[in-house]
């Protein structure tokens, strides 16, 4: 019988702890504060915003979506997030993706000062990770640090064990490769120019799917002896309509020793993430 990796009583028990994290922030006159930089009316940005700014204040955190108008100047957009990088009683600040066709070339890496890149995407954030990663007070980007998070809470050692991740993009392979590393896996990175992609997906003990095709990988691989573990990071929208991960749910349940579910495995494990990484830039702001 495999294990479900359900997301769900993991995220119930760390937003009991960061509520009380909260609330005694706030006891003490801190009252983290995050903001969303939401540049223009991308359906699904609006959702994505809309869902991390209910989760801050579900743990009694302050968020606010800065709206801003899908012609902004490049000039302008600079200006709001300097005003922000400035703002004292901000703790936390992230740009939703992705940015309008005039504003994509830019690094969104390098805009927000790394005390307050709770999204771990600014260039000492990375290094920290790349060096070793392991502190707490670093940034480590939210869905790599939340899958990490869930396999830990769901008993999956990754140390010693052969992880095959495909996917390299920034915010996800890239990041998860370094951190699964620094967590002692051997880590193989494979993408769309990787030869033979299925012997490597067969011989792993973890597979981690982020690649954005529906339904992509099924059966045929994976290994049905090799009771391998299955993190399907994929969102994506089926023939019918409906989300669905890369991974063949149906196809390849039966056969693997442990899967997360499309909804309701990685998805929710972000924007925990994303939190705990807010409640920490605010304690390091006061170098608790
Ligand atoms: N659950 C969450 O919180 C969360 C967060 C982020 C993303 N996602 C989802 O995760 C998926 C990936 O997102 P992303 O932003 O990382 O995607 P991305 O930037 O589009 O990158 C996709 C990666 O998949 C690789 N790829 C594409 N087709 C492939 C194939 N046939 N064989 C092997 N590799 C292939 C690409 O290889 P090349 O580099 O060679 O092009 C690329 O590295 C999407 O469905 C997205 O919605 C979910």
């Amino acid at each position: 019988m495999s294990q479900i990796l359900h997301s769900s009583s993991v995220k119930k028990l760390i937003t009991k702890g960061l509520k009380a994290e909260c609330k005694s922030l706030r006891e003490n006159n801190i009252f983290p504060q995050l903001k969303v930089i939401l540049v223009g009316s991308d359906p699904a940005s609006l959702i994505y915003t809309a869902n991390k700014k209910k989760y801050c204040e579900k743990i009694g955190a302050i968020c606010e979506i800065v709206a801003l108008d899908e012609k902004i100047s490049e000039a302008d957009f600079r200006k709001t997030i300097d005003q922000i990088n400035k703002d004292e009683l901000v703790h936390g600040c992230i740009i939703q993706l992705p940015l309008p066709k005039h504003l994509s070339h830019l690094d969104v890496g390098h805009l927000v000062v790394k005390e307050k890149d709770v999204d771990g995407f600014n260039p000492e954030n990375l290094y920290a990770l790349m060096r070793n990663g392991n502190d707490s007070k670093d940034f480590i980007s939210c869905t790599p640090k939340g899958i990490l998070t869930l396999m830990q809470e769901s008993q999956i050692a990754v140390a010693g064990k052969h992880v095959v991740i495909v996917g390299r993009s920034m915010i996800v392979g890239k990041p998860l490769a370094m951190l699964l590393t620094n967590h002692n896996a051997t880590v193989t990175l494979a993408h769309s120019q990787t030869e033979n992609l299925k012997t490597l997906t067969k011989s792993c003990d973890i597979l981690v799917s982020a690649i954005g095709k529906a339904n992509f990988i099924d059966e045929t691989y994976i290994s049905a002896n090799k009771n391998q573990v299955i993190i399907d990071v994929g969102m994506n929208t089926d023939a019918q309509g409906q989300l669905c991960g890369d991974v063949h749910y149906e196809r390849v349940v039966n056969l693997v020793s442990a899967i997360t579910p499309v909804p309701g495995g990685v998805g929710p494990m972000t924007i925990v993430s994303l939190a705990q990484n807010l409640l920490q830039a605010s304690k390091n702001k006061l170098s608790l």
